[in-house]
């Protein structure tokens, strides 16, 4: 069976909270265990200097997150779990792709154009306040992606837009360097719930109505108490369509626990009981991770040694990764490329290779031939030189995507399968940016 990476980081500007737990730490964990998936989730530390500007809190949200996941079921030998810094490749990784970047891609990043909008509405410079730091943001988001060449990218909605800009810096540099990058997708689970909070709207940090996911017993009962409620009194039906505390007890409860609930609303539940049920309902989900949070926040070092494991394993990927990107975008060793003359050639002798030629016809032909000179592709006729060169210079650049558009111009060779002429393709194209 192949196996399908999945990739995906956590911002360290804040305390988990519930919303966080059931939308993402939970399906995460839960899909690491999965057959045939390797998985890479990471604390995006680079990505909070963006939006936080204090060194104490940025260091305290990397602990409590990765506490958090860990605490969580989170198993570090199965996930490589790492944080974001401790791979320097990746910001090495954000220059090159930075380079093969439009900046109008960038320009329409949702927000960026959010940060200018509001400052225009204010009257104010649209760039006012605007760090190149969020201009860049969808780079170094690319980059975490691409540096593990990540198939999947499970994001909430609002992300869907970098996974696109990701794919689109993927084949930029592709297209002029070879295949070096998967197209990353994003990957949506329809079935996991927004949570919504303490007043109804979706339970998030900028509304400032969450319930830390390792509140203590106390804590969490008295912030359950606080949910919006309408004012029906005990004994008045009530609805569940609306009802925060009912969305909530839905997203940790079973079916049948749920259909419970939904009968006692019809039935009149007090607020006060049903605030009751909710809270014992969550803590007895949390209560096991409470523990073991508290055990790893109370023990930094091993969290430190853990992350620090993870970004080893990480850069036995990321390492050898970057260095052949270095080499195929040029930036090589110079005593190599004065030893080389000799050796390129013996290569070269060894590649499939292009040949032109005039027939008796009068026209212009091509040959793709193999390294042991046998025929893959034979071209039709061209009434001039230069469209034949055109032709042989797409099938270089583009490789296997351009047979397809030039099908008209080739004509059938007997027995050579595509995926040979793909494969030749590719061997040029590598041999060409190494
Ligand atoms: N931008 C993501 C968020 O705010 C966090 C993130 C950074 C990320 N790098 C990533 C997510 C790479 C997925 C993949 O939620």
């Amino acid at each position: 069976m192949s196996t399908t990476r999945f990739l995906t980081g956590i911002t360290t500007t804040g305390t988990p909270h519930l919303g966080n737990f059931v939308g993402s730490i939970r399906p995460s964990v839960a899909a690491s265990l999965t057959p045939g998936v390797q998985s890479f989730y990471f604390l995006a530390d680079y990505h909070a200097l963006i939006k936080c500007e204090d060194p104490a809190r940025i260091q305290r949200s990397t602990l409590e997150i990765a506490a958090s996941w860990l605490a969580a079921g989170l198993d570090p030998e199965r996930v490589t779990f790492y944080r974001q810094s401790d791979i320097p490749e990746t910001t090495e990784l954000t220059w090159l792709l930075t380079c093969v970047t439009g900046k109008g891609l960038l320009n329409r990043a949702h927000a960026y154009k959010a940060a200018q909008d509001k400052n225009v509405a204010a009257g104010r410079d649209p760039d006012d306040g605007v760090t190149a730091g969020l201009f860049m943001y969808p780079v170094l988001m690319g980059a975490d992606i691409l540096i593990f060449n990540a198939h999947k990218v499970p994001v909430g909605r609002d992300q869907i837009q970098h996974i696109e800009m990701a794919r689109d810096m993927a084949a930029s540099f592709n297209h002029l360097y070879g295949e070096h990058f998967t197209l990353p997708e994003a990957a949506i689970d329809e079935h996991v719930a927004t949570l919504p909070g303490l007043d109804g709207r979706k339970m998030s940090k900028s509304y400032d109505n969450t319930i830390a996911l390792f509140s203590s017993r106390e804590q969490l009962r008295k912030l359950i108490g606080g949910i919006l409620t309408d004012s029906r009194a005990p004994g008045e039906p009530k609805e569940v369509e609306g009802s925060a505390l009912f969305q909530i007890y839905q997203a940790f409860a079973t079916p049948d626990e749920t259909e419970a609930l939904r009968q006692q609303y019809a039935e009149g539940i007090a607020w006060s009981d049903a605030k009751q049920l909710l809270f014992e309902r969550i803590d007895r989900e949390v209560a096991p991770m409470r523990e073991r949070y508290e055990d790893l926040m109370a023990h930094p070092g091993k969290i430190e040694q853990t992350l620090l494991a993870g970004a080893e394993r990480a850069r036995q990927i990321a390492t050898p990764f970057v260095r052949k990107l270095r080499l195929a975008v040029g930036l090589r060793s110079l005593a190599q490329a004065s030893a080389t003359p000799k050796a390129a050639k013996a290569i070269r002798a060894a590649l499939p290779s292009f040949k032109q030629y005039r027939d008796t016809d009068g026209q212009f032909y091509f040959k793709f031939v193999a390294a042991d000179g046998r025929l893959l592709l034979q071209s039709t006729g061209f009434a001039a030189p230069k469209d034949a060169g055109q032709a042989i210079a797409r099938l270089q650049q583009q490789g296997e995507s351009a047979l397809a558009a030039l099908a008209g111009q080739l004509a059938p060779v007997e027995g050579v399968m595509p995926q040979e002429v793909a494969a030749a393709l590719q061997q040029l194209a590598e041999a060409a940016s190494a």
